[in-house]
């Protein structure tokens, strides 16, 4: 089965097996299968965080899970539930129509309601677990399935208990274990604008507002992304490649005496986090190649498709992207002494 349109890259991968999934019971019903159980599961969502760095030995889940809806409310916020399958966008697009709030900032991410607590997603001051009630996943061994609140999601700063192993973390991890099927939000009665990110901060005093409302938000979002980030239809790409580091105070004290230009942000614990996106440009990839995988010319943390995404024999492969990769975190090492984590989910 080719996954060349199931990732937002574009790479040209074949899996074993496809299953699309569109509800619980689909998952159930795989449960009859003899290798149930036995054979390794790559869950798949929108495709919008992976490198398939060649084929695929294990069956695809592809989530195909629907359905958007209140359904509940608490003294203090809004419960909105989504099925994994749906785009996030549409999401955020959604509680915006219903007049709920909350999730603006996060407008315009790629990928699905499903892969959005894997990777915790965040951007312009807001992360998935700022608005996070609870989940719904199924087992991907004993078939049953279970609910996680935030704590047991174990959520991180593009981190949870779903991006490890059950051999790491204490035994805890889940992934390859779980499948995430719904996932409920809690979205702020007392909702206030999230304006602090510096880009932000500009539209509004472009604007020349005060208070924005979360329309406006999600339109400065929107036109800020369409601006700064590649469009995965046109020109493949995973987003930032890699975290943006954080540092002890004194080592950003000598790198700032070396760098004085670096851009770096104080974190409430004391540490220091560093622009991975600013790392990389002083290093000179802004718009370099390396084969047919590319550093954007606009944003030096986002490493794209030089190849024909739509075409299997001309598309850029995993290979080429990890070979890029690894010669940036090189160059960065040495120059910088700092070494860069990939964000995506290396397969
Ligand atoms: N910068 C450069 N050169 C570059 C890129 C960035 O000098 O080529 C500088 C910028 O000028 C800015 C700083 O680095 O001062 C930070 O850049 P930006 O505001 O674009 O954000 P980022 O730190 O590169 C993070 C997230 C994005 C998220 C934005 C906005 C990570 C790994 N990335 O990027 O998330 O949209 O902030 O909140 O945390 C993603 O995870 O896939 C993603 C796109």
């Amino acid at each position: 089965v080719p996954l060349q349109h199931c990732n937002t890259f574009g790479i040209a991968a074949r899996a074993q097996a496809l299953v699309r999934v569109h509800s619980e019971d689909d998952l159930r019903a795989l449960r009859a299968d003899p290798l149930w159980g036995r054979q390794p599961v790559l869950v798949l969502g929108g495709g919008s965080n992976i490198v398939l760095t060649g084929d695929v030995e294990p069956v695809v889940l592809k989530m195909e899970i629907k359905g958007m809806r209140l359904v509940r409310e608490t003294p203090a916020a809004w419960i909105v539930e989504a099925g994994a399958g749906e785009r996030w966008h549409d999401l955020v697009a959604f509680t915006l129509d219903q007049g709920l709030p909350g999730l603006e900032n996060l407008a315009l991410i790629p990928g699905t309601v499903g892969a959005a607590p894997v990777q915790n997603i965040g951007a312009y001051g807001v992360e998935l677990q700022d608005r996070f009630e609870s989940l719904d996943a199924v087992d991907l061994v004993t078939g049953e399935g279970f609910t996680l609140d935030a704590a047991q999601c174990a959520f991180g700063y593009r981190d949870s208990v779903f991006k490890h192993a059950p051999a790491d973390a204490r035994g805890m991890g889940l992934a390859g274990r779980a499948v995430i099927t719904r996932v409920r939000f809690a979205l702020p009665k007392a909702w206030k604008p999230e304006i602090g990110y510096l880009d932000i901060e500009r539209k509004r005093a472009e604007a020349g507002v005060e208070q924005p409302t979360a329309r406006q938000i999600f339109d400065w979002v929107c036109e800020i992304r369409r601006a700064k980030l590649p469009d995965p239809e046109v020109l493949g790409n995973a987003g930032s490649f890699f975290k943006n580091p954080t540092v002890t105070a004194e080592q950003c004290a000598d790198i700032i005496a070396r760098e004085p230009r670096i851009v770096h942000y104080p974190m409430t614990d004391g540490s220091i986090k560093l622009a991975a996106g600013w790392l990389i440009d002083a290093c000179g990839w802004k718009g370099k190649s390396m084969g047919k995988a590319g550093v954007y010319e606009r944003q030096a943390l986002v490493l794209v498709n030089r190849g024909n995404r739509h075409s299997d024999s001309a598309s850029v492969t995993g290979g080429e992207v990890m070979t890029l990769a690894r010669a940036i975190q090189t160059s960065v090492y040495e120059r910088f002494g700092i070494r860069l984590e990939p964000e995506p989910v290396v397969v």
